[in-house]
């Protein structure tokens, strides 16, 4: 069983990966293998709309994103963590999310989601939801915490002072945990559910 790990905070060792650290340590803690992927020091531009990955398996740009579709097929469960800059989650950390759910072909359906937000004082809840729609428009369970997965922190380490917050991570992490062994029992038990091929309406008329 396996979760990625999305961090999306340019600056390592900050206060987004201090809170993915506490969820590490619980999947670590119950044999869940832990696939990390960092921001830090990337430059992920954003989707071009050329449509390249309606007829292709995968985007037309040469970076990490092809790579993590396939570690997105792989795992079970995928954790998203992103510091907020100005209300919002980081920028690059949209850029790549945008173009690795629109060009990732695998089903996603099933693998659980979890979002963390890390605020020096706001804007973190309307960073969790951003992230949150990545999974529930993938047919995605979102595994939730004790409060909306916040943590504060300003500087490097400040987060070490929100004892609320990595405890929520923490919790968080273990609901994951559950969630992705029942949905693997359950898809031995009943398979996974029937789909239907998606009626697209545009509201153009
Ligand atoms: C460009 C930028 C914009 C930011 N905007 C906000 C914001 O809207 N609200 C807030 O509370 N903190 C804001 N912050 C502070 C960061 O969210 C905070 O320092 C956080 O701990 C950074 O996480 P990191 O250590 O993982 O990089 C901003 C920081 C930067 C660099």
């Amino acid at each position: 069983m396996k979760v990625l790990i999305i961090n999306g905070s340019p600056r390592k060792d900050g206060n987004t990966e201090r809170l993915i650290r506490e969820a590490v340590g619980v999947f670590e803690r119950e044999g869940i293998a832990c696939d990390l992927y960092s921001l830090a020091g990337k430059a992920i531009r954003g989707c071009m709309a050329c449509g390249y990955c309606h007829s292709h398996d995968g985007c037309v740009l040469a970076d990490d994103v092809n790579d993590l579709a396939k570690k997105l097929a792989e795992c079970d469960g995928l954790l998203v963590a992103s510091p907020v800059y100005y209300g919002s989650a980081n920028g690059s950390l949209i850029a790549l999310l945008d173009r690795l759910f629109y060009s990732a072909r695998c089903d996603k359906r099933m693998k659980v989601g979890a979002a963390f937000a890390v605020a020096r004082r706001a804007g973190t809840t309307a960073t969790f939801d951003e992230l949150n729609k990545y999974f529930t428009i993938s047919q995605m369970p979102v595994a939730s915490g004790r409060y909306w997965n916040n943590g504060f922190g300003r500087e490097k380490g400040q987060i070490e002072e929100d004892a609320e917050g990595l405890q929520n991570a923490r919790i968080t992490a273990r609901n994951m945990v559950f969630l992705m062994r029942s949905i693997a029992l359950g898809k031995e038990t009943y398979g996974l559910p029937e789909t239907e091929e998606i009626t697209p309406t545009h509201f153009i008329r």
